[in-house]
Order: structure tokens, then sequence, then C-alpha cells
């Protein structure tokens, strides 16, 4: 089997899939800058602080551990900042995948899972993306995303490494047991503003756009809970373990809710009213985006198990309520 290097691993999702690693019996390395990352949300892992793009630590860490497999998801995220400063987008994101593939090529990694992102889909027509849909971003965080998957792929053609790209739809929710959740300063989505406005972080929210062509005039998503995504990434290397091809998916329930919907869902939740404002559209936003989600199910050993929108929204406002008390260091 071999440990597994996991870049970004005290980061949101990464924190969530180190765990289950871990609690399964594997030997994991998290190499982390914590620039948005939490030492306390790396559970069951060494943790060493560095950047991705110092191949020379890279390079050290995955030869002295015997590692043989990568998952990837150090990057940034947040859309709108990649809108106005795209070339933090494409240094971190795309320029460190570089260097990070690189020094996979030539210390002979087998396996590669990465943190792709739905948004290279733009805004695709019917708003439902499948793995075949056109590749169309409409901001730069996506490009920088699509841009490593190219070089993803185009490596895979010319060397052993075999990968599971994994386009991720909306992620939300936190641990079920209130061990792990988005701990992110400043997170701008949906489900996370909205908790932070019922512990009183804010004094309310903002629906962007009501005006869509959508039934109620808001976006549509489809919200996957964390810890169902977490353990896509798991079926994804025991599946590349098992020798199987490479594989790109998209990770959603195949099934959308209205940013009204959601925000409902808050509300009744909480037991009490959100203060909400109505303002223009955010750029970047397309109306409806939702997966096609069949072939995750059909390629890996993957079955929802948390994708009542209620399950996430109260995982999320109970882990919101516990960081209220006390911070993630
Ligand atoms: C985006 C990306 C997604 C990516 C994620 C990573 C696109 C199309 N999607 O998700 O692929 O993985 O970022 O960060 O680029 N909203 C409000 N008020 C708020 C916050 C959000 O109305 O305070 C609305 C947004 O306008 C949107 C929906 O809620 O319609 C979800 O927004 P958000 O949670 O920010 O995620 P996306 O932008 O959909």
């Amino acid at each position: 089997m071999g440990p597994v290097l996991v870049t970004g691993g005290a980061g949101y999702i990464g924190s969530h899939v180190t765990r289950l690693l871990a609690e399964r019996g594997e030997q994991v390395v998290v190499v982390d800058n914590l620039s948005t990352g939490f030492k306390e949300a790396v559970i069951g892992a060494e943790l060493v602080e560095g950047n991705v793009g110092d191949a020379g630590l890279i390079r050290s860490l995955i030869e002295d551990h015997g590692i043989r497999s990568v998952l990837h998801f150090a990057a940034h995220i947040v859309v709108p900042e990649s809108v106005a400063d795209p070339l933090k987008y494409y240094g971190n994101n795309t320029a460190n995948t570089r260097q990070l593939l690189d020094v996979c090529q030539t210390t002979g990694i087998e396996h590669f899972i990465f943190s792709s992102t739905a948004a290279v889909y733009g805004s695709p027509s019917g708003g439902i993306a499948s793995e075949h849909s056109p590749l169309a971003p409409i901001n730069p965080y996506g490009w920088s995303k699509l841009m490593s998957e190219q070089m993803l792929k185009d490596l895979a053609a010319a060397s052993p490494l075999r990968h599971v790209t994994l386009r991720y739809f909306n992620v939300a929710g936190a641990q079920p047991n209130g061990l792990l959740g988005q701990s992110t300063p400043q997170a701008t989505h949906l489900i996370k503003v909205a908790a932070e406005h019922v512990v009183g972080k804010r004094d309310g929210l903002a629906i962007f756009g009501t005006d869509y062509e959508t039934p109620d005039g808001t976006c549509i998503r489809d919200y996957i809970h964390v810890e169902d995504l977490a353990l896509a990434h798991l079926a994804g290397l025991d599946y590349l373990r098992e020798g199987k091809p490479s594989a790109t998916l998209n990770c959603g329930y195949g099934r959308g809710f209205s940013v009204k919907e959601v925000l409902d869902v808050v509300a009744k939740l909480a037991d009490k009213p959100l203060t909400i404002e109505m303002t223009g559209r955010r750029a970047g936003d397309p109306a409806v985006l939702v997966s096609k989600a069949d072939a995750i199910r059909d390629t890996l050993d993957w079955q929802p198990r948390f994708q009542d929108i209620e399950t996430i929204v109260s995982s999320a406002l109970a882990w919101e309520a516990k960081l209220a008390q006390q911070p993630m260091r």
C-alpha cells in the first residue's frame, strides 16, 4: 500500500481526507504552508510545514517516506479573488502543481488524486454538467484548475503515473461527529457564511442576484457533504491501487438547491429568521450548476451517505457553534 502524501492536508477538504485515511490505518504525511489551514485540523498524520512548489522538500518527503501516492489539495479557492488577482491563482494552483508533478514524475509516484472543480465547466448548457460537457471556465480559478488537469492528463499519457481527478461541485458541511469543519477565515461560501451569521459572527448576509432564470430567481447549486466528498478520495485511491486506469469524475449528487432554498433550511434549523439583503449578481456566477453524477458511482466503490440538505446544513451549524466557542489554531 505505502504511505501517502497529502498536500493541503490542514485545509477544509484535505483535513477530512487525512483523518479518514489515518482512521483506516494508513500512514499519512501532510505538507501544508498553513496559509489558510490549521495545525489542529491535522488528525492522525505527520504535518510538515512547507510549500508544494518547493521541489527539494517534496522530493525528500517522497524519498524518505517511500511514498507512492499523492493526494493534491493545496490551492487557493476563492472565485472573486481569482478574478481580482489571477496570477496568484495561476502561481499557486497551476505553476505549483507543475512543480509537484515534475517531482512526482522523477520519483516514480504511481497514484495521483487531484482536487478539481465544477468551475472547469463554466456555465454548461441547461445547467447540468457531465464529464463530457465542454470545458469552458468563466473565471481564473476554473482556468487554473483546468490547466492543472491538462498537465496531469498529458503526464499520465506519457508516464506510468495514473490519476483520479475529482471535479467538486459545492462542498459544504462538517465531519459528522464534530471533529472537523470549515475554518477558513473570510469565507465566501454560502452555507459557511450563513452559519457564521447564525452564530453572530456576521450581522447578516446577501443573496447575490434574484433575477436568474430559475424558479425562484436565485442560483441553483449541487451541494455535496464534505464527508461524502472525502470518502470519494479514499475510493479513488483504492481504485488506483487496484491497477485501474486514470479517470476524471464529477463529485456531486446530481440535484440542486437554490440559494433561497438553502437559506430557508438554515433558518429552519437555526430556528430563527436570518437578516438577508437582496443585492445584484456576483461576477462569474452561472445561474445553474448541477452535476451529472452517474460516472462516479459506476467507477468507484462509492455511494452518497449524507446527501440530505438538512444533514449538510445541520453539520455546518454545529461546527460553526463549536468554532465560536473554540477557535481553530
Ligand atoms: C465556486 C465554484 C466551485 C468551487 C468553489 C470553490 C463556480 C461556478 N463554482 O462555487 O466550483 O469549487 O467556488 O470556492 O465557479 N451566494 C450568495 N451569498 C453569499 C455567498 C454565496 O448569494 O454570501 C450565492 C452565490 O452567488 C452562488 C451560491 O450562493 O449562487 C453558491 O456560492 P458559493 O458558495 O460562493 O460557491 P460557488 O461560487 O457556486
